[in-house]
């Protein structure tokens, strides 16, 4: 059984290591898992990050911002993610299409409409099963990625921004409660994963899952 599992979330939710020890988590399981994140996955999605996440590109517009993105995101469907898709595996994939609408659709605001229409040719429509968001307040999430040391580009773009991409995540889930879980990010980290780890187990073992 194929399933796409993805995990959204502001700065500093600690999906990163949450995307890895569920993958983890999955395989102990039997499922045959892999995981992977955006912007990268791929050679020349690795490449396409180093250009948006360089200091030095302060002149970068939001429309380039999220073309980048999303060419990032087109080489990863193809390459990675759709071949693993039809050989029956589990792709948990840390941040997908949600991101550039949470970030360059309500934080920068470009039109959605827009970007979903691009995201649709970019990805040929390949939608999560399961999109996990790992929720805190924009405040906590700086603070968290600022004592980490791991500060990038975009996580100096102001505080007013990091607000509207944590409301624009809350937009996304409530439209679609059905795909959506939100996990409250601020508990410890075992508490969280632990949490991601039930919701995940119980999606898959409705879809008919266990192996
Ligand atoms: P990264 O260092 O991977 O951060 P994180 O650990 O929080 O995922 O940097 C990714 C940055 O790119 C992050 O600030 C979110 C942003 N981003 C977008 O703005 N749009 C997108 O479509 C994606 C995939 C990421």
């Amino acid at each position: 059984m194929s399933y796409f599992i993805t995990l959204e979330g502001p700065e500093g939710s600690g999906k990163t290591s949450h995307a890895k020890a569920l993958a983890e988590h999955l395989r102990s399981l039997g499922w045959n898992v892999l995981h992977t994140r955006e912007p990268g996955g791929t050679s020349i999605g690795d490449q396409i990050r180093d250009v948006l996440g360089s200091l030095e590109n302060t002149a970068m517009r939001p429309s380039t911002e999220f073309l980048l993105f999303s060419a990032s995101r087109a080489q990863h469907v193809e390459e990675v993610i759709r071949p693993h898709l039809e050989a029956g595996g589990v792709v948990v994939c840390d941040r997908y299409f949600d991101s550039s609408l949470a970030y360059q659709g309500h934080g920068h605001g470009l039109d959605l409409e827009a970007l979903r229409q691009i995201t649709r040719f970019a990805t040929s429509g390949l939608t999560p099963e399961l999109t996990l968001l790992l929720d805190l307040p924009a405040e906590d999430g700086l603070k968290r990625r600022q004592e980490g040391g791991s500060w990038n580009r975009l996580d100096a773009y102001a505080l007013e921004f990091h607000r509207r991409v944590r409301e624009g995540y809350l937009a996304l889930a409530t439209a679609e409660p059905e795909r959506w879980v939100r996990i409250d990010a601020l508990p410890a980290w075992e508490i969280v994963q632990n949490e991601i780890r039930a919701m995940t187990e119980s999606r898959l073992a409705q879809e008919g899952g266990g192996e």
